[in-house]
């Protein structure tokens, strides 16, 4: 069941604008001293809606995405920013050597907003991040837990049954991508539907990668129910219990989005 924002991309930046306005920066500005001029990377930018409250507040940024139409959208809809030299969009692999040379250790905040349960090998790409923060920099990582009831992203799915249907991504890949098949679901959302179950992260996987690297958590917010939701279907965010957030492995079956910010373990020291 398609939802308005996977077929309109006005929608879509209104929405990433208002999440980020109303809840995101409220959230950084709990654990990072957000100010004018600061640099501010985010990776998986999409259509750069969760960028224009940056830009608003005088930071510099840059949104890469390796989708080219996405970055064609991001340019156009912020397009005074991008005249002004104050944001720019690049459809580009941070991976590539080129973009590490002209990039790295310049980034006081960077981002990833509802990307990293897209990326392969997070165990590899999330130390790969630090090459870009500058001395006491940090990461947001906002993402849907794998576990949670829509993990598998099946709100994609064109058939409304499959797409209001919960947890049934976490059947074997098989029989999962016999029932997307047989539905009829075009080739385009099976494949997507398999890329993430093969990407998908849960809370204590991406806690663990934290940790093995020496980063810390600075600050972190788990909810019952995700912000994005108050402006996709009205409802107001709920924060995850306390008991429940810390409650290993269940707690990711009823939490539909884990925030967190992240820094070296030994910035302050190295400074
Ligand atoms: C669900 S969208 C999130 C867009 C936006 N951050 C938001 O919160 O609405 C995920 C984005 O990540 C991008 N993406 C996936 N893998 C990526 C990678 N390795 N590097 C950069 N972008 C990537 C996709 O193209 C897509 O635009």
């Amino acid at each position: 069941m398609a939802l308005a924002q996977h077929l309109s991309i006005e929608i879509r930046y209104r929405q990433q604008v208002d999440n980020t306005r109303e809840f995101l920066l409220p959230f950084l500005s709990r654990s990072i001293p957000l100010h004018k001029g600061m640099k501010v990377m985010e990776i998986g930018c999409g259509e750069g809606g969760v960028l224009l409250p940056f830009i608003e507040q005088g930071m510099q940024v840059l949104g890469v995405d390796l989708n080219e139409s996405r970055i064609r959208n991001a340019t156009s809809l912020c397009a005074e920013a991008v005249a002004q030299g104050q944001a720019t969009f690049l459809y580009k692999n941070v991976f590539d050597q080129d973009f590490l040379v002209k990039y790295g250790g310049s980034f006081d905040l960077i981002l990833l907003k509802d990307t990293i349960e897209h990326i392969p090998d997070q165990e590899t790409f999330i130390p790969y991040l630090r090459k870009f923060l500058t001395k006491g920099g940090s990461i947001f990582f906002g993402f849907p837990p794998w576990r949670m009831p829509f993990g598998g992203h099946q709100q994609i799915c064109r058939n409304k049954v499959l797409g209001t249907l919960p947890w049934y991504h976490l059947l074997p890949k098989g029989l999962y991508k016999g029932i997307v098949k047989m539905a009829g679901e075009p080739q385009i959302v099976v494949d997507e539907l398999m890329d993430i179950k093969g990407t998908g992260i849960s809370l204590g996987r991406f806690e663990r990668i934290i940790r093995k690297n020496d980063f810390v958590v600075k600050d972190r917010m788990l909810f019952l129910l995700n912000p994005i939701y108050k402006f996709k279907f009205g409802w107001k965010p709920i924060e995850q219990a306390a008991w429940l957030a810390d409650f290993p492995w269940v707690r990711d079956f009823f939490t539909t989005a884990g925030w967190y910010v992240v820094g070296e373990k030994n910035a302050e020291s190295a400074t």
